[in-house]
């Protein structure tokens, strides 16, 4: 029998899964990426992961017909490179063939959204679905195009960057990881939100979060759930900046679904009903006909799975 290895790279951690031909996820394994540490450990980490789980499970490493990998920053699927990843710390780094080198063993790599969304797709909230955007909400803004049932590239393989679509007026605007500025990650992603809390509480607004340690986008949460208003600001605007881009993606690419992963996303129909209200708002009414706006259903598995199933589904 035959195992797929699916590599999620992100900021903080490494999830590896260990997939069946059906794509089913069999046994995972999750560790810290330990980004300051380098680029040359956090590859050394992904090697080591990938060894353990297949050892710690009961097939041995002589049936993984392949490890794919989603990485978290703008990648260069034809080539293989990761050209910037600013949360793993990587830039230029052409890491299909160092893993292919190490592990002795067939290697795709993507976008960590874009194989989310493959994720999705294949047996979570886009299932059925052939025109579907993907967003996840976490350290940054991630975005996964599918149309025709496939995930649309682009010309360096770079399409689906939608936390970098610059949304934010100007006088708004504050610098992205990206190096420009208004980019939809600066305030929708959870890195965004704490960010806003905490400028909320240095300028002595009155809220709730000015009593909290070391805050979340949870905490912001669940304050403006408990009506602080500072944080239902806050959330408003993040939700607000969500809509608006998606009221952009909807003109120029019609999907039928919209669905949203990340940790952000576990806000619930809170956040969601903000986004649908913005959406509506702002999309010409014949492009939101039959459209949704859902939560993802895979959770952390999607970006192990979609990875997987670069191997499975091509
Ligand atoms: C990166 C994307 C990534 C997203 C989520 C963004 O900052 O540019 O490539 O998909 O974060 O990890
Ligand atoms: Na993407
Ligand atoms: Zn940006």
């Amino acid at each position: 029998e035959q195992i797929y290895v699916g590599v999620d790279l992100g900021g903080t951690a490494i999830k590896v899964g260990i997939c069946d031909a059906e794509g089913r996820l069999l046994q995972t394994f999750e560790g810290p990426t330990e980004v300051p540490k380098g680029p040359d450990i956090v590859m050394d980490n992904i090697e080591k992961y990938i060894r353990q789980i297949v050892e710690e499970s009961p097939y041995d490493w002589s049936q993984v017909a392949g490890v794919g990998a989603g990485v978290a920053g703008f990648t260069n699927v034809k080539e293989g490179v990761i050209v910037l990843a600013p949360n793993v710390g990587f830039k230029d780094v052409p890491i299909r063939s160092i893993l292919e080198e190490r592990l002795g063993k067939p290697v795709k790599i993507d976008n960590d959204a874009n194989v989310a969304a493959l994720g999705e797709a294949w047996s979570g909230a886009g299932k059925g679905i052939d025109h579907c955007v993907c967003y996840t909400l976490g350290t940054g803004v991630g975005g996964g195009i599918i149309i025709h049932g496939k995930i649309v590239q682009g010309f360096a393989g770079l399409a689906g960057e939608l936390g970098h679509i610059a949304v934010i007026p100007d006088l708004e605007a504050i610098q992205c990881g990206c190096g420009k500025m208004g980019c939809l990650e600066t305030v929708s992603s959870a890195t965004g939100i704490i960010r806003m809390a905490k400028d909320a509480v240095e300028r002595g607004d009155r809220t709730s979060l000015s009593l909290v340690e070391d805050i979340t986008a949870k905490d912001v949460f669940d304050a403006a759930k408990a009506g602080d208003e500072a944080a239902s600001r806050i959330v408003s605007r993040a939700a607000y900046y969500l809509g608006k881009s998606m009221a952009a993606v909807a003109v120029t690419l019609n999907p039928e679904r919209f669905i949203i992963g990340g940790g952000v996303s576990k806000a619930g129909e809170f956040l969601f009903d903000q986004i649908r209200e913005t959406f509506m708002k702002l999309t010409p009414d014949p492009v939101t006909r039959g459209v949704s706006i859902v939560p993802a259903e895979l959770g952390n598995d999607a970006g192990m799975i979609g990875a997987a199933g670069l191997f499975l589904r091509s």
